[in-house]
């Protein structure tokens, strides 16, 4: 599937109910051939709004995680776990997730990562195990397939619980470390 097809695909997609409340799908966005991938949960109210996943709170927190480890944000991909807003910002169900994921598979086979990070505990249970435990958990990497993947808080936790900001800094540092490391490996212009 080419990227064209797939934005098309999720625009037009009703798969789940969500279709019927969002104002806009929010396909993900950033360097299509990014090393680095991130994925959310699912859009709030300023990512409905937009079309464009992390713009709100939550993602202007994020944005300084990024500038803080010196990665660009537009040289890494963001997503999410489901492209449509859930109302009132509630948990995906897991019919959700299951009807949305293959739109994300099919981004991550386009784009090839070498690294996904999880952005908090929803995106982790789907991505790294079912019983995935955040606060033990975070910042642990493991290697699923071909790819190297953690998780990281969610920003919205940090906004509701200021005191894991110390431990997000060191999470992102790693990730930026680990980025190196992948970047010295595979330099950009190698392929
Ligand atoms: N929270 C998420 O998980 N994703 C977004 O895009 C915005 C907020």
């Amino acid at each position: 599937m080419t990227w064209e097809e797939l934005e098309n695909k999720c625009r037009e997609c009703t798969a789940c109910e969500l279709h019927k409340t969002r104002t806009n799908p929010v396909f993900g966005c950033g360097n299509r051939r990014a090393t680095l991938m991130f994925v959310g949960e699912a859009p709030g109210e300023s990512e409905d709004l937009s079309g464009t996943p992390f713009v709100g709170r939550a993602g202007k927190l994020f944005d300084k995680y990024l500038e803080a480890v010196d990665i660009p944000r537009e040289s890494v991909y963001i997503a999410n776990i489901l492209k449509c807003r859930p109302p009132k910002n509630r948990d995906p169900l897991p019919e959700e997730e299951d009807a949305c994921i293959d739109l994300l598979r099919e981004q991550v086979r386009l784009i090839k990562p070498k690294m996904i990070v999880c952005l908090g505990r929803i995106a982790a249970m789907r991505l790294i195990h079912p019983d995935f435990r955040i606060t033990r958990e975070h910042g642990v990497w493991v290697r699923k397939g071909a790819f190297d993947l953690c998780a990281v808080y969610h920003p919205s936790l940090l906004l509701r619980d200021p005191r894991r900001k110390e431990e997000m800094l060191v999470d992102m540092k790693a990730v930026k470390a680990r980025l190196e490391q992948w970047e010295k490996q595979t330099p950009a212009d190698a392929e």
